[in-house]
């Protein structure tokens, strides 16, 4: 693999600024300066150095961020912001968004380039575990508890998996889901004749915003990275 390459690929730099890094003597190869930027080197055996240090070669990369209000969940939109965005100044190849939550739901959504993980996260045969918090436009009946234990008939009759549904007070609960259609929460409150007012999710496979603001993101770390994994088992 070319050296420039490499380096954008590691999130370092754009192909144009790692030109600029070589040209000035910032980088290393097993200890020896390299300058130029077709140079080739094996990821997986040569030890690169920029400014001295180590540089990690990562094939994938797994972010949580907090998606704030506003922001769709696309590569690409003509009229929106994208979650994708924030992530921009990395130049990582391949980002993408691990499912989907409306422009208006905030909350835990993991950003990867591992294509194949992301496609196992999201069938519907993987049962991941999404937590959500929602706030309803009018008081929650205790009944719905046990309705979404059996299984919420959707308005096209298809039928939703048994959810957990704990009330916290009179219009704000968690839903757990091992599901991910379409607009599903909103569309299950909806089959007993509630809006959702505000939807936050809470927790995806186990993942958490942690101390993120909205908009801000955290890398995962080995061990999370290793119990995503487990999906493709
Ligand atoms: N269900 C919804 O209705 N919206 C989301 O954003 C996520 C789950």
């Amino acid at each position: 693999m070319r050296i420039d390459k490499y380096l954008s690929n590691i999130g370092l730099a754009s192909r144009s600024e790692t030109k600029r890094i070589l040209k000035d003597h910032r980088v290393q190869v097993n200890d020896v300066v390299i300058t130029e930027a077709k140079h080739q080197i094996n990821p997986y055996v040569d030890v690169v150095k920029v400014d001295g240090k180590t540089m990690k070669y990562k094939d994938f990369y797994y972010f949580v961020i907090n998606k704030p209000q506003g922001y769709v969940s696309a590569n690409t939109d003509e009229r929106y912001p994208t979650v994708l965005s924030f992530f921009e100044d990395l130049n990582i190849k391949g980002l993408t968004h691990v499912g989907r939550l409306d422009k208006d739901t905030t909350g835990v959504l993991l950003i990867t380039n591992n294509g194949k993980l992301a496609h196992f996260l999201i069938s519907p045969k993987s049962n991941v575990k999404k937590v959500y918090s929602l706030t309803v436009d009018k008081d929650l009946d205790a009944s719905l508890v046990e309705a979404f234990k059996q299984g919420v008939k959707l308005e096209n009759n298809e039928v939703c998996r048994p959810a957990k549904l704990i009330i916290k007070n009179a219009r704000e609960a968690t839903l757990e889901l091992t599901e991910g259609k379409y607009h599903q929460v909103k569309r299950m409150m909806r089959a007993f004749h509630y809006e959702v007012i505000a939807l936050h999710r809470d927790e995806f496979a186990n993942l958490t915003i942690q101390n993120c603001q909205p908009g801000e993101y955290y890398e995962l770390k080995e061990e999370q990275i290793k119990m995503l994994e487990q999906y493709l088992r």
